[in-house]
């Protein structure tokens, strides 16, 4: 029933699944180091991509305990361009995201569109009360990413990241039911 709800169009993009084809298009952003500086993903060979992208192809969209990833694509091409995750916790009651957007998309606002109509879709398909986004202090684009979208700062934290102490800024978006 859940596949009904993709591909979704947006303005200057699609939401749709990944597939095997989009390896290059993956490989291409997803192995510039500066992309994954305060991402929870590293770059991966051509073989760990592939086994990835099967994955999260097939994995059922908004299982609790789980991150599910999907496409951001160009509306013309279906070129894939960037990627969002969405984790559902273990009670289904909360949520959190993640975005990543090749450098020559970016600064458009196509990622910003990408996120909230991740978002539309996320609320209504499960029952999460709030999504969390969580994000480095210096990651200046995502800060103001999360802004535009709506999410509202609720909290710094300390954290060791790669080794290196870091300090985070948690974001929440709570339901919006009216
Ligand atoms: C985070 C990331 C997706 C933001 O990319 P981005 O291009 O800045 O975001 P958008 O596509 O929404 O574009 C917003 C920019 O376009 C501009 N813009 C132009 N038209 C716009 C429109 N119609 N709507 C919104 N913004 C628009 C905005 O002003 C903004 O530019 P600014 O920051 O100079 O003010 C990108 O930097 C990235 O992939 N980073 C690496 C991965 C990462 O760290 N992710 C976060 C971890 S959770």
């Amino acid at each position: 029933m859940h596949e009904t709800l993709l591909p979704r169009e947006f303005l200057g993009g699609r939401l749709r699944r990944m597939h095997l084809h989009d390896l290059a298009a993956f490989q291409a952003y997803r192995s510039l180091p500066e992309l994954g500086r305060y991402q929870g993903w590293s770059p991966m060979s051509d073989t760990e991509a592939l086994e990835f992208l099967d994955d999260v192809h097939r994995a059922p969209l908004f299982m609790p305990g789980h991150w599910v990833q999907l496409g951001i694509a160009e509306p013309e091409s279906d070129a894939l361009i960037g990627d969002i995750g969405l984790y559902l916790s273990e009670d289904g009651a909360a949520g959190e995201v993640g975005f990543t957007l090749q450098p020559a998309s970016q600064g458009r606002g196509v990622a910003t569109h990408a996120v909230r109509e991740a978002l539309q879709l996320f609320f209504s398909a499960t029952g999460v009360a709030r999504v969390l986004g969580i994000t480095d202090e210096r990651n200046i684009p995502s800060i103001k990413l999360l802004e535009r979208v709506g999410f509202k700062f609720i909290e710094s934290r300390q954290v060791v990241f790669r080794g290196e102490p870091c300090t985070e800024r948690v974001y929440a978006l709570p339901r919006n039911d009216g």
